[in-house]
């Protein structure tokens, strides 16, 4: 369909700062004979800002392998005819420094210069997003700005849980900060490539050749390394810091950077913090670390207004509160109050006990799937309790050594699912609320397994039914009513369920299981279920 708006006319528009765009589109044009297409001026500018094909294409909703073909046929043709090279010699990477030499490029004066562009122009953005809306944040991009710039840190890591925001501020703290570096280059490790696999890539981007030792390429020139992903570089189910097998490579690297004496920085992004960095970092060392929290209220509300919902609402305060103004979360939930709820924050806060929508779910799932067992335990009991509890009454209720539960609890934190507070001088553990929303309903479905397992064989060993208690008899009166509400009640409505599936009556499995042992929290629960007398 024809609109007035060129769809490409809003892509990349980064490259006007630098380049000399109108003198460059003239003198192609007068090259070819004939206007250039407006994909192919949105090509060049994505190359001049140094994006892949592969990247430009995404941005211009076509497949990679037609783009290629496009620009084969026509823009690469045209640009190596404009620099006067031979046929068939550009590669993408190429355009910006041949253009930089022709002078295409901006000064700071404002003139098109006709020497070598400045290194300090350059960013590889590997599998980095684009980020065009991007809200509040200030406070962290001045401090993460001056610690790459002013305090040449050596050695950063931004840590978070899923969907916080991490990889969306790093991407504008490089725009903000790249100039500060004669390179900057991104990569993400999300599958998890050995070093030496990508060290290689890394070296010759930096302009060395790939046997290189990446360290020193970092101590002859200033660079701003990214690496996206980290957490996917740990071991599941080990607590937190432990390598995968074949990813050790990045922990003596990481040891290595924040040593040794260098002129670059690299950027960790995770959502579990590298135990590298917790070894040496200081506010006065050049290693430090950020624990990035949900959006301040401004920005959180810009971020809802923006998609569609009312910023004068009393309600979305409550809205983000209850997010804690996880970005991903708050696109999730905007969405379903749009769709679902007309708009209506109130409503949506009515009817709603806290929805997860899938990415987060996903994010969550993720999450929880990499934990060693007495993490998912403390998760558990944490959630089934809905309020801050001390290291005291967690030890009691799961009859745990100290040092196993602060081994576990230090583990949560760093990777984001525990927040820790303290109150009249002792420490407090209290799960987010979207993590507390998921961990329940991970525990209910867990214990319905359990019970599906007891109906068909009542002999099978009790696993969270005597390892945590249902509902509380000691809790406040609110918290009591809401285990038994989100906890207790799904349970006996999927054991009813169950049971009328596999025709089976309460009295019988009732029956079943009067002649065994009970032991811990197995009685407990057995009652409230209705299985126990
Ligand atoms: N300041 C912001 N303004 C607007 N949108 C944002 C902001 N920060 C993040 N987002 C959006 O929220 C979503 C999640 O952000 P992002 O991918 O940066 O999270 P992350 O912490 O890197 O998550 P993960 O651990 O899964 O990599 C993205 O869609 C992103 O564009
Ligand atoms: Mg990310």
């Amino acid at each position: 369909m024809l609109t007035d708006v060129d769809p490409f006319e809003r892509l990349f528009p980064d490259a006007a700062v630098q380049w000399d765009l109108s003198r460059l589109y003239a003198d192609l044009e007068q090259v070819a004979g004939k206007p250039l297409k407006p994909f192919e001026k949105a090509s060049l500018r994505g190359l001049l800002c140094r994006y892949r094909p592969g990247q430009i294409a995404f941005q211009c909703s076509w497949s990679s392998g037609s783009l290629r073909v496009e620009l084969n046929k026509g823009l690469y043709r045209l640009l190596e005819a404009l620099v006067e090279r031979p046929p068939n010699t550009l590669r993408w990477e190429k355009v910006a420094d041949w253009l930089a030499e022709r002078g295409y490029q901006i000064t700071a004066g404002g003139n098109a210069a006709s020497n070598l562009r400045p290194a300090s122009a350059s960013i590889d953005w590997g599998e980095a997003p684009e980020v065009s809306v991007f809200w509040g944040r200030e406070p962290e991009l001045t401090m993460l700005g001056q610690w790459l710039t002013a305090d040449q840190c050596r050695l950063v890591a931004v840590w978070g849980m899923g969907g916080i925001g991490k990889t969306a501020l790093a991407v504008k703290l490089v725009e903000q900060c790249h100039q500060d570096f004669a390179i900057a280059l991104w990569r993400s490790v999300r599958q998890a490539p050995p070093l030496v696999q990508i060290a290689p890539d890394l070296v010759t981007t930096l302009g060395r050749e790939p046997s290189a030792d990446l360290l020193e390429v970092m101590r002859q020139q200033r660079c701003l390394i990214v690496l996206d992903d980290y957490e996917t570089l740990l071991q599941d189910g080990e607590l937190v810091g432990t390598y995968r097998p074949g990813c050790e490579g990045y922990g003596e690297f990481l040891e290595r950077v924040a040593r040794e004496r260098h002129q670059s920085c690299l950027l960790v992004l995770s959502r579990e913090q590298p135990k590298e960095i917790t070894h040496h970092q200081g506010d006065r060392l050049p290693v430090r670390s950020h624990k990035l929290k949900g959006l301040q209220r401004a920005g959180a509300v810009a971020l809802l207004a923006a998609r569609g919902l009312d910023a004068t609402a009393n309600s979305i305060h409550v809205l983000i509160e209850q997010y804690r103004g996880n970005p991903a979360a708050l696109r999730i939930v905007a969405t379903t109050i749009q769709e679902v709820f007309n708009g209506n924050i109130s409503e949506f806060l009515q009817q709603t006990a806290l929805t997860l929508g899938d990415v987060l779910r996903t994010l969550l799932y993720q999450q929880f799937e990499r934990l060693t067992e007495p993490e998912k335990a403390v998760l558990y009991w944490l959630a089934l309790q809905r309020r801050p509890v001390s290291l005291n009454t967690l030890r009691e209720q799961m009859e745990a050594s100290g040092s196993e539960l602060i081994a576990a609890l230090e583990s949560l934190r760093w990777r984001s699912l525990l927040e820790k507070t303290t109150e009249v001088g002792e420490a407090l553990f209290q799960l987010e609320p979207v993590v507390m929303k998921y961990v329940n309903q991970k525990f209910v479905e867990e214990v319905c397994r359990e019970v599906e397992t007891l109906v068909s064989d009542a002999e099978q060993p009790f696993r969270l039914l005597a390892s945590h208690l249902l509902v509380e008899d000691t809790a406040p009166d609110g918290i009591r009513a809401t285990q038994i509400r989100l906890t207790l009640k799904p349970i006996k409505d999927r054991l009813t369920r169950i049971l009328a599936r596999n025709f089976v009556t309460l009295d019988t499995l009732r029956d079943r299981l009067s002649t065994r042992q009970l032991y811990d929290y197995a009685e407990t629960n057995l009652t409230l279920l209705g299985l126990w007398y």
